[in-house]
């Protein structure tokens, strides 16, 4: 009888066996379920086994056509699905400005143009449906949209489903923050929502191990090149712990279907809190906490050093906002020790910030993969960088959103943005 986590099955029936394992990785079973791809355990790239039947699983509880695992993270999901509309023959993708660096470097590698959308700020990727549909043409592969973002902003994603349905365009979702969606009170993930393919990081809010994360597709067209085109980009030794925690979360949500709504609840209950206490709230999806740290005369940066001396490490600050960001491990201890630093004051220090996180807004010249492969690019200091074109894909990570990227003048803010972050050099030419 089939059960809910076959590759654990599996690694845990090769682990008891007392095997001698003379086969790859040469730590020979420390840890006990890193394995390779030995008779029994499948293969990512051509499952028809275990990883096939565990894959279905996922999908069914997603709700997707068919859901391939991965092992490099979204990156290797997003590289993916815009190797697969690359097939269409056509060379534009649509998307916000404020897109992670996997995105553009996926971009560079397919051979894709982006086509930018700006929001109205560098941080957020909330766009438009208006905004996406004016610059729809003949030469557009997809629309590509990042909802959640790092404040916990969100697109309207029914509504620009809408409209790539009108014009056949298909509809790419980055859905690193937002893996836990399909299992909120609303269900509002994006494959439900009308996307047609989706990558998730499990890593970020459920159970999985750094790397482990998902690429569900709606679209048929989509389904029959996927895992070649995956197998192009990622590891031929994908691990078969990140793997296994894949499978094993499909155990945890069947039986604790209710774990992310009730979590979830709890962290409404502390934001109304928090609130009800002065604390600057900003509005958010429900798995973060984006304190507004400006509108209390402080700064993000200086609320994230406070916030590690009473022993809470945030996911993210800059000078206008500390995001804490919570997961299916967050426990009730976790909420009660953020709650209790936040009321008990201290934590936003009058501060005056220094460089917001802004738009640079720089003329586009060429295509990032020209720019990126060209062989006149050096790296120039970045004294002299002012007016040349950038080759590089400059993203302080966290957020991963490129401040300036191959293909684009570097301008006086660009330079300015650069020397904050203490970069002396940036490869352009
Ligand atoms: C918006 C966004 N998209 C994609 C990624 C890439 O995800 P991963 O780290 O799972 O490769 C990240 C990573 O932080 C991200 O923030």
């Amino acid at each position: 009888m089939q059960t809910l986590t076959p590759i654990h099955d599996f690694l845990e029936q090769y682990a008891n066996s007392g095997t001698v394992r003379c086969h790859m990785p040469g730590h020979k079973g420390r840890p006990l379920f890193d394995i390779t791809e030995i008779s029994g355990a499948d293969s990512l790239y051509e499952s028809s086994g275990i990883i096939a039947q565990s894959e279905d699983i996922a999908a069914k509880l997603f709700g997707s056509e068919k859901t391939l695992y991965s092992c490099g993270g979204s990156t290797l999901a997003i590289q993916t699905m815009l190797a697969l509309v690359k097939h269409s023959g056509k060379d534009e993708v649509i998307a916000a400005r404020g897109s992670h660096r996997s995105f553009i470097s996926g971009c560079i590698h397919c051979g894709l143009t982006p086509v930018w959308v700006y929001p109205k700020d560098y941080m957020s990727s909330e766009v438009s449906p208006l905004a996406i549909e004016e610059k729809l043409n003949l030469r557009t592969a997809a629309v590509f949209i990042n909802s959640i973002d790092y404040y916990g902003g969100r697109s309207d994603i029914p509504a620009i489903a809408k409209v790539c349905e009108k014009h056949g365009v298909p509809l790419l979702a980055d859905n690193a923050h937002g893996a836990y969606l399909k299992f909120t009170r609303a269900a509002d993930h994006p494959i439900t929502q009308g996307a047609s393919m989706c990558a998730d990081s499990a890593h970020k809010t459920l159970l999985a191990l750094t790397g482990g994360a998902y690429l569900h597709i709606a679209d048929k067209r989509f389904l029959q090149n996927a895992k070649e085109m995956m197998s192009a980009f990622g590891s031929s030794s994908p691990s078969y712990l990140i793997l296994d925690s894949l499978d094993c979360f499909n155990g945890f949500i069947s039986e604790n279907p209710d774990a992310v709504i009730t979590l979830c609840d709890k962290l409404s209950m502390l934001k109304t809190e928090l609130i009800s206490a002065g604390i600057p709230v900003r509005r958010s999806d429900e798995m973060r906490l984006t304190l507004d740290c400006i509108a209390a005369g402080s700064t993000g940066t200086a609320c994230a050093n406070e916030l590690r001396r009473r022993g809470i490490e945030c996911e993210y600050a800059d000078e206008r906002c500390c995001v804490l960001l919570f997961g299916i491990g967050t426990s009730d201890e976790d909420i009660k020790r953020v709650k209790n630093a936040l009321i008990s004051g201290g934590c936003f220090p009058l501060e005056k910030p220094e460089a917001l996180p802004e738009f640079i807004l720089a003329e586009y010249v060429m295509p990032p993969r020209k720019a990126f492969y060209s062989p006149l690019a050096e790296n120039i200091p970045i004294d002299k960088a002012e007016g040349k074109i950038c080759a590089e894909l400059w993203s302080p990570c966290p957020p991963g959103v490129p401040v300036i990227m191959p293909g684009e003048r570097i301008n006086k803010a660009a330079c300015r943005m650069l020397k904050a972050d203490r970069k002396t050099y940036i490869r352009a030419f």
